[in-house]
């Protein structure tokens, strides 16, 4: 159903006297790298680059600022769409001294100094889908999110773990456990379990996100809702665990005319995952971007795994870019990702020419490995979750800093269909 513009201009002013809409910035650490000052006439070797090329979630992820406790206690901790706990590192355990960047800088929790802490005295032994693990307690306290308190929540205080770098806020799909952003509209903060991120663009340091509001500014054309893929369970019931998404094509553009990359009858589940710092595709059909882009695999002569390209594409306004369409070719949205948009950290120079990490990552052929639509992609929409009703809605990321907010809540049913600016 599309509801008509003016009728959308009702809702949207009647609903401006009492909005809830919790906004929160969410920023890229800007953290003294050494591995980025390679020098500008290194050749890109096997050992260097390889060290560079693991991924950094100090530098790429995204963090938001809560507090903890009563008093709070402030904690910045990695925003991922992709999970659904929350951890914060215990003070002084073995978990702050092996995170990458250190609890002195993100902030620990120090149970003994809040009113409100209530431990379970339940072990927990998390497991990311990346395969970092975390132990720690399952505890409940006070959560602060831009001036809104969220009371009793349930999270992981982390004493130890491996592979994993940083806290974490979790705000995919409630399991057993209620979600922040779940509890966000249990306790009234907002009017759905559901949220807007905006990361803005590549060089930028920072973005938003709103819990139960979308901007109405920061996107242009029709904000799109298409369904959330749940499984089956044998009862007949749905689950749901990630924004996972159909993604029906995908077309390069360079030039006139699009050149479809995908066969006719494509459709893959895909993951948008703020916790991903790239852009994660099946082997044949990266192959096919990474050729059509002018990015190269690397090693050189691989046919899969990591792909570099020179830097200065960055600069290039007017160069080749991506098409994502998703579920129906006619109805679904598009999302256009501009090469510019896929130019990452400098890694070194190839015969004079400096070279970058390339946005995309191509999943070995038969390993299994999901699609996931990291950041890389996720910075070039306004994505809207919208978890109560299993949807998403995605438009085209507006970048322009000069626009004015124009904020609305989304409603209990959910993102109103059909929403178009401009
Ligand atoms: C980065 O360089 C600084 C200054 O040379 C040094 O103190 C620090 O240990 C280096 N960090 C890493 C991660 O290598
Ligand atoms: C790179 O090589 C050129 C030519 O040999 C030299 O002039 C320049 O100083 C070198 N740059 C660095 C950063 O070493
Ligand atoms: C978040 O907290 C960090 C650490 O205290 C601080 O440096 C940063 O400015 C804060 N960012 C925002 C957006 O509040």
């Amino acid at each position: 159903m599309t509801l008509p513009l003016t009728l959308l201009a009702l809702l949207a002013t009647r609903l401006a006297a009492a909005q809830r809409v919790i906004k929160a910035e969410i920023w890229k650490p800007q953290v003294a790298d050494n591995s980025t000052t390679v020098d500008a006439n290194d050749t890109l070797s096997t050992r260097s680059i390889g060290t560079l090329l693991t991924p950094r979630p100090d530098r790429s992820l995204y963090w938001i600022n809560i507090t903890i406790g009563t008093p709070g206690q402030p904690q910045s901790l990695q925003l991922d769409t992709g999970s659904n706990v929350i951890l914060i590192p215990a003070t002084g355990s073995s978990l702050c001294s092996s995170s990458l960047i250190p609890c002195d800088v993100l902030g620990s929790f120090d149970s003994s100094k809040s009113s409100t802490f209530s431990n379970t005295n339940q072990a927990t032994g998390e497991t990311f889908t990346d395969g970092a693990s975390v132990s720690g307690n399952w505890i409940y306290d006070t959560v602060g999110i831009s001036g809104a308190s969220v009371t009793s929540q349930l999270a992981i205080l982390g004493t130890s773990g491996s592979s994993i770098t940083e806290g974490v806020l979790g705000v995919g799909f409630p399991a057993s456990w209620p979600t922040l952003n779940h509890n966000l509209a249990t306790q009234n903060l907002i009017s759905s379990n559901s949220y807007s991120l905006w990361l803005d663009k590549a060089s930028a340091a920072s973005g938003t996100i709103l819990f139960g509001g979308l901007n109405l500014a920061r996107f242009t054309g029709a904000l799109l809702k298409i369904p959330i893929v749940g499984s089956t369970n044998a009862d007949g019931s749905m689950s749901y665990n990630q924004a996972t998404v159909q993604l029906t094509q995908v077309s390069t553009l360079n030039g006139l005319l699009p050149v479809i990359q995908t066969p006719l009858t494509y459709s893959e589940n895909a993951i948008l995952d703020t916790g991903t710092t790239l852009t994660i595709l099946q082997q044949d059909l990266a192959t096919s971007i990474i050729n059509a882009m002018g990015a190269q695999y690397y090693p050189l002569g691989s046919t899969s795994g990591n792909a570099i390209i020179p830097c200065q594409a960055a600069t290039n306004n007017n160069g080749p870019s991506i098409n994502f369409h998703f579920s129906n070719l006619l109805t679904g949205p598009t999302i256009n990702v501009p090469l510019s948009q896929l130019v990452g950290t400098v890694l070194g120079s190839l015969n004079g020419i400096s070279y970058c990490q390339f946005g995309i990552y191509s999943a070995p052929a038969g390993a299994g490995w999901p699609t996931i639509l990291g950041d890389t992609f996720l910075r070039n929409a306004y994505a809207v979750y919208d978890l109560d009703t299993h949807h998403v809605g995605l438009a085209q990321a507006v970048y322009d800093s000069n626009v004015v907010d124009n904020i609305i809540e989304i409603p209990a049913g959910g993102i109103p269909t059909g929403i178009v600016i401009g």
